[in-house]
C-alpha cells in the first residue's frame, strides 16, 4: 500500500461509510491514483454497481468485474457521461487551475440524490515539534517554504478550505467537513511521503538555491526518529444533491 492511502484511506473510507454506500450505486473516481478507494467502493457496489476510475496515469488501476478505468485528462471533461450515485476526488482538484468548473461538472454528473466526496490537502497547521537542532527545524521550514511558494505554485492549499462553500453555492444539500491533522515523526509513513515530495521536486529546490549538502541532511531528517512536526491537514467535504 503506497504512503497516501495509508494516511488517508482511514479518513476516506469513515467518510464513505457515513454517507452509506450501497450496493447497486455507479460511482465515478476521478484521478483514482493506485486505485484503493475504487476497490474499496467496488466490494460494496457490486456486483449490481459499477466503479469508473479515472486517470492520467492508470498503470496501477487494474480493471476487474464492476471496475471501469479510463486513460483521461480531467481538463478535457468526463470520458463517460453521468449520472453517478457517487463521485469521489481526492488530491486532485488542488492540483488543477479550473478546479471550481470542475467540481460544477462532478455536481451536473451526479444523480439526483447522488453524493460527492472531495478529500484535499491543507498546509495548516504548520511547525516542527522536535528536531535535532534548531538548523534542522530551519532547514525543514525552508524546504517547506520553497516547495510551497515557488515550486508548488499550481496547487492550492486553502482549496481544501473552500470546497464547502462552492458545495453550498452549487445547491448541494446535507453538506459535511471533516479535518484530520496529525503529528508525523522521521522514518513514519508521513515523513516518507515527504521524502518522495521532495525527490520529485528535487530540481527546482535546487534551482531554487537549497544545496545539495540541505537536501542530503533534510533526507536524514525525514529518516530521524528525533523529528515530529505536524503534517498536511486532510479535509474532507461531502454533500449530496438535490432530489
Ligand atoms: C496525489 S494523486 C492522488 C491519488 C488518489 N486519489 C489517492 O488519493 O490515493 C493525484 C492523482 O491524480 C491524477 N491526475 C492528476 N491530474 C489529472 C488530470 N488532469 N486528469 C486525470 N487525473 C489526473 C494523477 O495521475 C494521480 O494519480
Amino acid at each position: 500500500m503506497g504512503y497516501l492511502e495509508e494516511l488517508l484511506d482511514p479518513t476516506t473510507t469513515a467518510c464513505l461509510a457515513e454517507i452509506g454506500v450501497e450496493q447497486g450505486w455507479r460511482c465515478l473516481d476521478l484521478g483514482a491514483g493506485g486505485g484503493s478507494i475504487t476497490r474499496w467502493l467496488a466490494d460494496r457496489v457490486t456486483p449490481t454497481g459499477t466503479v469508473v476510475a479515472v486517470d492520467l496515469d492508470t498503470s496501477h488501476l487494474a480493471e476487474r468485474p464492476g471496475i471501469e478505468v479510463h486513460r483521461h485528462d480531467v481538463n478535457d471533461g468526463l470520458p463517460v457521461d453521468g449520472p453517478f450515485q457517487l463521485i469521489h476526488a481526492r488530491l486532485l482538484l488542488l492540483h488543477l487551475p479550473n478546479r471550481a468548473e470542475i467540481l460544477q461538472r462532478l455536481v451536473d454528473a451526479l444523480a439526483p440524490g447522488g453524493w460527492l466526496l472531495i478529500g484535499e490537502f491543507s498546509d495548516r497547521p504548520r511547525g516542527v515539534l522536535s528536531a535535532p537542532s534548531a538548523a534542522d527545524e530551519r532547514l525543514y521550514d525552508r524546504v517547506q517554504d520553497i516547495g510551497h511558494n515557488t515550486v508548488a505554485q499550481a496547487v492550492s492549499f486553502t482549496w481544501a478550505h473552500d470546497v464547502h462553500r462552492h458545495l453550498s453555492e452549487a445547491g448541494m444539500m446535507n453538506l459535511h467537513s471533516l479535518s484530520h491533522a496529525r503529528t508525523t515523526e522521521g522514518n513514519t509513513t508521513g515523513c516518507l511521503l515527504n521524502l518522495n515530495y521532495v525527490a520529485q521536486l528535487e530540481i527546482q529546490l535546487l534551482d531554487a538555491g537549497i544545496t545539495r549538502e540541505e537536501l542530503a541532511r533534510y533526507r536524514d531528517l525525514m529518516l530521524d526518529p528525533r523529528f515530529r512536526a505536524w503534517h498536511y491537514e486532510f479535509v474532507c467535504t461531502w454533500g449530496q444533491k438535490r432530489r
